[in-house]
């Protein structure tokens, strides 16, 4: 029995969601090319083949889908989270792909924001194929693509800000120290994140007190196969060769950039499309009165220390009026401890969020 229209709409539905599960899979591994999901249906709805993008150089998530799809993709559908390609990069088209593929329709969720790219779908369209472009586009917009379109918007990479808080809000005690604030899971979840960046970036004082190694590692501790670029803001030249962040276990860049967005312009002509910064309350602070932070991820710990370093440092407010506000977007528990995801909706600093909603 042939699948009805209302069928294929909701096999549809479900493409796109994996679609998305496919980009965020690759997050960290295609910069600065956006990590795209795509999934091909055959002509009665069923899932044929699945991609993401490679990093650098490989193929597009679209042509990965198309290979395992083979003759399969002949009068089936290509669902994708960006619009298909229509340049020829380091690899080809990925609109020629799908022409050569056979499919007759392609749903797209977000439409190629940058010029060089663009044109895939009218280059589609021109072959005879349906398209439609825009389905689910916020969920798309906010998930896998959200780092590298804030690339193309703004010139910079997306910064997630990440710290462990005791129920208090201390960052560390009063002697310096900050191990543990946290139990085991959401310590494993930070290395989960840390695997989806770019880049995890410190200031000196974290670098000096705490000598981190800002890895990616497992349960057992063993490194994971590719690591983010560790990167220590340190403008006084005070890290000394010892430290663990200069070991051979990840790339590392020493920075002196003056300021959090010069940081930022050094990171983005890198390649860096997603950071994570990792500490401490100075460097953060500075972040936030820039207004270049996109995200905040709090661990918090049922835990009570009285004294020592809070969250985060002078953000230059001195009255309630100017309180720097943030929207709750989830929580989950961790191990004892939970998990708080936040976006800034108004900003001491830089204007493109100043007017609340995000
Ligand atoms: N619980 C957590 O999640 C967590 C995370 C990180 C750190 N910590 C704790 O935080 C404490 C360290 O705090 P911290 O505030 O000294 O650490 P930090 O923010 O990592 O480092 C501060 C230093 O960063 C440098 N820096 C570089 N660019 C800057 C900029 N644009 N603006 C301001 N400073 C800039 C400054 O030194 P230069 O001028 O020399 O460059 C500054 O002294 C430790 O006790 C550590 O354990 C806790």
């Amino acid at each position: 029995m042939s699948a009805t229209p209302t069928d294929l709409r909701g096999r549809e539905a479900d493409a796109m969601a994996r679609a998305r599960e496919l980009g965020a899979s690759v997050l960290g591994t295609t910069s600065a090319n956006p990590a795209v999901g795509a999934v091909i249906l055959a002509s009665d709805g069923t899932p044929v083949g699945e991609g993401a993008t490679a990093p650098p150089g490989g193929p597009h998530a679209e042509v990965a889908a198309l290979a395992q799809a083979g003759e399969r993709a002949r009068g089936g559908t290509a669902v994708v989270t960006l619009e298909p390609c229509a340049h020829t990069g380091r690899t080809g088209p990925c609109a020629d792909a799908l022409i050569a593929g056979g499919v007759s329709r392609v749903v797209v969720a977000v439409p190629e924001p940058t010029e060089l790219a663009g044109g895939g779908a009218e280059r589609l369209r021109a072959a005879g194929i349906e398209v439609e472009v825009g389905v689910e586009r916020g969920a798309a917009e906010e998930g896998a693509l959200a780092a590298w379109l804030t690339g193309v918007r703004e010139q910079r990479p997306f910064v997630i800000w990440k710290a462990a808080a005791t129920l208090d809000g201390r960052v560390a005690a009063a002697d310096g120290t900050s191990r543990w604030i946290t139990g085991e899971e959401a310590r494993a979840a930070v290395h989960r994140l840390r695997a989806t960046c770019d880049a995890v970036v410190v200031g000196s004082g974290t670098a000096l007190t705490d000598d981190p190694q800002l890895t990616v590692r497992d349960a057992e501790g063993r490194l994971a196969g590719r690591q983010p670029l560790r990167v220590v803001v340190d403008r006084r030249g005070r890290l000394p060769g010892t430290a663990r962040l200069l070991d051979q276990a990840a790339p590392t860049h020493v920075s002196r950039a003056g300021t959090p967005a010069d940081l930022l312009a050094e990171l983005f002509d890198r390649d860096v499309r997603r950071i994570l910064l990792e500490g401490g309350p100075t460097l953060a602070a500075a972040f936030l009165r820039a207004g270049l932070v996109d995200e905040v991820l709090v661990h918090l710990a049922p835990t009570l220390l009285g004294a020592g370093s809070s969250l985060v440092g002078d953000l230059g407010i001195s009255t309630m009026a100017d309180a720097l506000s943030l929207r709750i977007v989830d929580l989950i528990p961790m191990g004892g401890d939970v998990q708080i995801r936040l976006v800034p909706t108004r900003h001491t600093g830089g204007d493109q969020h100043a007017d609340g909603g995000s």
